[in-house]
């Protein structure tokens, strides 16, 4: 038995935003019914670099199979101008729940940014009222062009995108590539569906700004004290979160929750309980996702593309554990 060894090149050739965006839905579902396990991510701090680790194991059960892995990823901000390599980078490890064995070992870089826009576009599939005319991206960095592929993957080309970022280069670049147009945090605010997805710690979009009918997909807030909305927002929303624990401790919550001015009872529910009808939303009115990123979102995606990596042949077959 050997273990396949997959480098971000072999992920990109076998992956695709489609199969990321149906591995996420089912990973929520699986969760929401009680079909998968996921241990709180475990953090692992190195101040003396200005950094730190995550591992995130999960398992997931059900119909589709079983999968388990861990994905071990870090943050080091630094990283680009002190040693110039990326400040996130991941590797993912799944293995067979039966016997343990390793069935891959893959860059997970790739796999966590298709991983996050495919929960970006199931949470509109499911929360917004009609298929979006316009789509916002604040924020054009690294997640903005895979949440918009997420969008396009789930409601075909039929969106016109609007892209803002501090840096306008960045917005006029990702709608020069990608089709739509730059504009001001206010404008891309302004559309039926609200993409967020920068690293902020004070609000950027103020309430007055997002339509009543909207939905926001809050991506950037994943740590405590990161926060891109007015809290007003919030109140006013029907907020749809991923994981109760991950999203009080660092969702876009985690600030009013902190604060006293917002209550985790005041949650909708989670996507995995919309995607399965536990939980319903009004969605005419304005609706929310608040994602941190969930480890299942990593083995149910991982899986995927481990299958189709084995079935392409796309890979290195290694004796990593020495059976000869
Ligand atoms: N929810 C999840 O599952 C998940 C997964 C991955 C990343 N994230 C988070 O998403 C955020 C974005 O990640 P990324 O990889 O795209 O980062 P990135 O650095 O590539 O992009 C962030 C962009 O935000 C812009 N920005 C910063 N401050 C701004 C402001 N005040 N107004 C407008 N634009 C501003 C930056 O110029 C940059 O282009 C981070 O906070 C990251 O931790 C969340």
């Amino acid at each position: 038995m050997r273990t396949l060894v997959l480098s971000r090149r072999d992920v990109e050739a076998v992956s695709t935003m489609p199969m990321a965006v149906d591995a996420v839905e089912e990973a929520f579902a699986a969760y929401a019914r009680g079909e998968a396990e996921m241990p709180p991510k475990v953090y692992l701090d190195l101040p003396d670099h200005e950094g730190d680790f995550r591992a995130m194991p999960s398992r997931i059960g059900g119909a589709g199979g079983e999968v388990a892995g861990v994905k071990w990823v870090n943050s080091h901000p630094k990283n680009p101008e002190r040693f110039g390599l990326p400040s996130v980078m991941g590797l993912y490890v799944l293995s067979d729940p039966k016997n343990a064995f390793p069935l891959a070992v893959m860059d997970a870089t790739l796999l966590t940014a298709l991983r996050t826009g495919a929960a970006a576009g199931v949470a509109s599939k499911h929360l917004c009222g009609s298929a979006p005319k316009t789509v916002g991206f604040v924020g054009s960095g690294v997640q903005a062009r895979f949440l918009h592929a997420a969008h396009v993957a789930v409601f075909g080309h039929t969106f016109a995108g609007v892209f803002a970022d501090r840096d306008t280069a960045l917005a006029e670049k990702l709608a020069h590539e990608l089709g739509g147009r730059a504009g001001t945090v206010e404008e891309a605010a302004g559309c039926d569906v609200v993409c967020t997805s920068t690293p902020v710690r004070h609000p950027i979009v103020q309430r007055a700004w997002v339509r009543n009918d909207a939905h926001v997909n809050a991506m950037g807030a994943d740590g405590p004290g990161k926060q891109e909305l007015d809290p007003q927002i919030l109140f006013d929303a029907q907020v749809v979160i991923d994981e109760s624990h991950q999203a009080e401790h660092s969702g876009e919550i985690n600030v009013p929750i902190h604060d006293g001015t917002y209550a985790l009872d005041r949650v909708a529910g989670t996507l995995g309980q919309i995607i399965t009808g536990q939980r319903k939303v009004d969605r005419s009115a304005l609706t929310l996702f608040d994602s941190t990123g969930l480890a299942i979102q990593d083995a149910a995606l991982a899986a995927r593309i481990f299958a189709a990596a084995s079935a392409q042949k796309v890979g290195l077959e290694v004796d990593l554990v020495g059976l000869g």
